[in-house]
């Protein structure tokens, strides 16, 4: 019998980026540096997650954020602990938060990087214990560093990030980013307190038989939608859906599927955010070998954005089945 207790002891995420910052002999160590910190609020938002029931953290704040969603107390919890991690950290020099209707400054205007962040996806289930996740966008600022970063830094487009990712708060807790060099997948180990590299080299399947909406809006859904979601039921797909796209997105990377959120006559261009929820996830998705795009010839990346908070349709996953959806046609370069 195979004696599971043998495994070698993987690599942690510290020293994964450490050994990746090496392979680049003019690199400053800044974006390291940012990528830990980011790690570290990950850990300290994955305690707070798993005592939710028991901390008084569950619930609503009683506040809204710009776009009027009712705030929970672990959407703002995380809001904070993200954004103290990135002020103490100094790589960066300002925020752009789901939870804050303005750019945060981080009071470091020497820092070069700007990050977009939805601190806490998926709010609709904390309160009821189902996987919840942080997504993440990072640039380069293009303001003088030393000046104070200003929208621009954020309005750069989906192509212009440097590294993106999420942090999802499952079964286990995933670390998962990309630097544009494959996407990277780190398992959380809690009496270690480390994440180790457990999913090297992501690739989604080209091919899946999972679908991903919300059929609460099937009504509202254009004809075009309605026809791929029957075809896809007349073949006996999957309809699976969390409420939380960071963890509908994560099982579609690894199973093959399709998540789908056209607009609606509640949200007519669309639900989720560009900057910090598709941004990210689509830069992860093509890097995985798959797509992410509104229509056949627009990809979500290349998306000129005009607002910090705009909303898009998105439609991601993979390759053919998005293809299927939207049609032939060029969208990636
Ligand atoms: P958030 O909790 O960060 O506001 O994001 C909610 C988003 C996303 O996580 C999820 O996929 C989607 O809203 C669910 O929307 P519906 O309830 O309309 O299906
Ligand atoms: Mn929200
Ligand atoms: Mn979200
Ligand atoms: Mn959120």
């Amino acid at each position: 019998k195979e004696n599971t207790l043998a495994q070698p002891v993987g690599i942690t995420l510290e020293r994964y980026i450490m050994r990746k910052q090496a392979e680049f002999p003019f690199a400053t160590g800044e974006l390291s540096q940012l990528l830990r910190d980011l790690a570290l609020a990950g850990k300290i938002v994955h305690r707070d997650v798993n005592r939710a029931g028991l901390a008084d953290i569950t619930g609503g704040m009683g506040t809204q954020n710009v776009q009027g969603e009712n705030q929970k107390k672990l959407d703002m919890e995380a809001h904070i602990r993200f954004v103290r991690a990135l002020k103490n950290g100094r790589e960066t020099c300002a925020i752009l938060s789901e939870e804050e209707a303005e750019i945060i400054h981080t009071d470091n205007d020497s820092g070069n990087y700007v990050v977009a962040m939805d601190p806490l996806d998926g709010s609709s289930n904390i309160d009821v214990n189902v996987s919840i996740g942080t997504l993440f966008s990072i640039y380069r600022r293009i303001t003088p560093p030393g000046s104070k970063a200003t929208a621009a830094d954020f309005l750069q487009g989906g192509r212009r990030q440097v590294a993106a990712g999420y942090i999802l708060y499952g079964s286990s807790t995933m670390f998962v980013y990309t630097t544009g060099h494959g996407v990277m997948g780190f398992t959380y180990e809690q009496s270690l307190g480390e994440f180790f590299l457990s999913h090297p080299d992501i690739r989604v399947p080209q091919d899946g038989t999972i679908f991903s909406c919300n059929e609460g809006y099937w009504f509202d859904y254009p004809d075009s939608i309605r026809t791929f979601l029957m075809d896809c039921k007349r073949k006996e797909y999957s309809g699976r859906y969390i409420g939380s796209l960071v963890a509908d997105y994560h099982r579609n990377l690894f199973n093959g599927g399709i998540y789908l959120y056209p607009p609606t006559s509640k949200n007519p261009r669309g639900k989720l955010r560009l900057l910090y929820e598709c941004y990210p996830l689509a830069m992860l998705i093509e890097q995985a070998g798959g797509q992410a795009v509104i229509s056949a010839t627009e990809a979500i990346l290349d998306i000129v954005p005009t607002e910090l908070h705009q909303r898009t349709p998105l439609f991601i996953g993979s390759t053919n089945m998005v293809r299927a959806l939207v049609g032939a046609g060029e969208t990636v370069p």
